[in-house]
Order: structure tokens, then C-alpha cells, then sequence
């Protein structure tokens, strides 16, 4: 594909948004090349995927400025709409997606982050939502997800004042779960992704259904959903495996995501 590649490690799968020239910045194109890329992934094989940007210098710098310049009302809303179906696909899709964010994360790069499981950077990482200071508000999740994920005030902050952050700070608030230098962090990647990837394939995902559905609902309503994970657990290959490895104090399992 144009401006993505999707490439295969065993059960990890990796997305990389690769146009460097404009920092991986995403246009129609790229958003619809990242559709295909999700497409494209095999979920009988692959358990986790990474995304990250092509390069050293960039992860993604944003939703395409020149691209969204002559929009009008409508343009602009749908424009939101094409980002913001395609990070509900990422936020939803039923296996675990990692960040792997290796430098400029600002508004669109900040908000497709957002929209993946965990959130890992290189400490070049630079994290924001600077739309404000061109004229318009974060149009892909930039509004909820960030006041989810780190709290209201410093959601709020943030926005509002249009101010970027480095990889600590980034780390300190929440917003990532570790920083690495640059050039261990694809490895990093990797290794969360495997380790991932080695646990009940089926477990996980319902894992990923309790936790994201049950954030949008009251604590009770959140608790059944969980009970109906768990009980999709039972009478699965990978149940009896699992727990037939622990009561036979034998280390290898064999998962079959089945
Ligand atoms: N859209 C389009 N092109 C972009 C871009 C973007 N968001 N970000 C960078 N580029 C392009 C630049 O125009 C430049 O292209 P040319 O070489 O053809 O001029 C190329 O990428 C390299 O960029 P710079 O020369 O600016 O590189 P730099 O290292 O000096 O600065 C930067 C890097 C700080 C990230 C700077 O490029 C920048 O501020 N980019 C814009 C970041 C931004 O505001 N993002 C939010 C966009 S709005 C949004 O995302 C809305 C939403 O929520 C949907």
C-alpha cells in the first residue's frame, strides 16, 4: 500500500504509516491506506499489533493541514468523521494494538495513539494537540480520549493552551507507559507484543472487549459484561490448556486461539 506497509513477525503484526516527507502527516489517502492495512491483518494468525511511523523523526505530525485548509462546514465534519472511524476500528479491533510512538505525536498523531491499547515512545517522543493555535478544535477523539485517559484538568490544559510535551512529561501524566531511546524502542515493541501474543489469544481479546466496554457504562453494568467474558472463556481449547498446564506443573502451553 501507498503510505502504509504491514509487515509480519510470527503472531505480531506491524503498521507503519510511512510518509516521511510530509512527518507521516495523515490525508485521505493515508487514513484510507490505513484502513486497508487493518484489512489485511490475518486475525486466525496474528495476536498484537504495533503501530508506528516511518523514519526517526516522526510517528504522525498531525491530520493534513493542507489538505484541510479549503474545507467548509460540511467538508470539515465529514473530514472528522473518515479519522474518527478509522481510530474506533483501532480502539476496537479485537486484538491489542501497541503505540510504538517515535517522535512527533502532535493533534491527529496524538489522537491515533490515543486510540491504541498501550502507548510506548522514544524520548525524542514530542506529544500534543495544537489545534487550537490553528484555528480549529482536535477533530479525531482528541476531545474525549485525552480527558479520558489522563483526567479533565490536564485534558484541558493541554487543549486549550495548544502546549506540546516530551516524553517524560508524557510519562509522567499517564499518557504513555514507558519511554526508551529511539532505537530500542521497536524492540520494546516487539517483546510487549510477544509476550502478548504468547498469552490465550482468546482470553486476551475478551480481556480488551471488558475493559473498553466496560469504561462506558456504570460499574455494575461494567461487572456483567465482564462475567459474559469470562463465561466465553469456558469450554475453549485454550481454557482447558491454561489451566491444565498449571494443574499438570507443566511450563509449556500450546494456544491455539481456539
Ligand atoms: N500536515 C501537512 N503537512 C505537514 C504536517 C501536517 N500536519 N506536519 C508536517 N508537515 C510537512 C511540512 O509542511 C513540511 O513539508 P514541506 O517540506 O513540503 O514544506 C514537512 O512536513 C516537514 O515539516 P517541517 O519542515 O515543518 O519540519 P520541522 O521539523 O521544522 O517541524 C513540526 C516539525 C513541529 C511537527 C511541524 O512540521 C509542525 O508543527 N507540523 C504541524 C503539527 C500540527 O499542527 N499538527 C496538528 C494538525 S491538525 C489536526 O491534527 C486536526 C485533527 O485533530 C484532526
Amino acid at each position: 500500500m501507498g503510505y502504509v506497509n504491514y509487515e509480519t513477525e510470527g503472531a505480531v503484526g506491524i503498521i507503519t504509516i510511512d510518509r516521511p516527507k510530509a512527518l507521516n502527516a495523515l490525508n485521505s489517502e493515508v487514513l484510507d491506506d490505513l484502513n486497508a492495512a487493518l484489512d489485511g491483518v490475518d486475525l486466525d494468525v496474528i495476536r498484537c499489533l504495533i503501530l508506528t511511523g516511518g523514519g526517526q523523526k516522526s510517528f504522525v505530525a498531525g491530520a493534513d493541514i493542507g489538505e484541510m485548509f479549503d474545507l467548509d462546514i460540511a467538508g470539515g465534519e465529514a473530514f472528522a468523521h473518515k479519522g474518527n472511524d478509522i481510530f474506533l476500528r483501532i480502539e476496537s479491533f479485537p486484538i491489542p494494538v501497541i503505540a510504538a510512538v517515535n517522535g512527533f505525536a502532535l493533534g491527529g498523531g496524538c489522537e491515533i495513539s490515543m486510540s491504541c491499547d498501550i502507548r510506548i515512545c522514544s524520548d525524542n517522543a514530542l506529544f500534543g494537540q495544537p489545534e487550537v493555535g490553528l484555528g480549529i478544535t482536535p477533530g479525531f477523539g482528541g476531545t474525549q480520549r485525552l480527558a479520558r485517559l489522563v483526567g479533565s484538568g490536564i485534558a484541558k490544559e493541554l487543549i486549550y493552551s495548544a502546549k506540546n510535551i516530551k516524553a517524560d512529561e508524557a510519562y509522567r501524566i499517564g499518557l504513555v507507559n514507558a519511554v526508551y531511546p529511539q532505537e530500542e524502542l521497536l524492540p520494546a515493541a516487539k517483546k510487549l507484543a510477544s509476550k502478548i501474543a504468547a498469552n490465550a489469544p482468546i482470553a486476551v481479546r475478551q480481556c480488551k472487549k471488558a475493559i473498553n466496554e466496560g469504561l462506558q457504562v456504570s460499574i455494575k453494568e461494567g461487572t456483567d459484561i465482564e462475567c459474559k467474558c469470562f463465561g466465553e472463556c469456558f469450554e475453549t481449547h485454550d481454557q482447558k490448556e491454561g489451566m491444565g498446564a498449571f494443574l499438570e506443573k507443566r511450563k509449556e502451553k500450546n494456544f491455539i486461539n481456539k
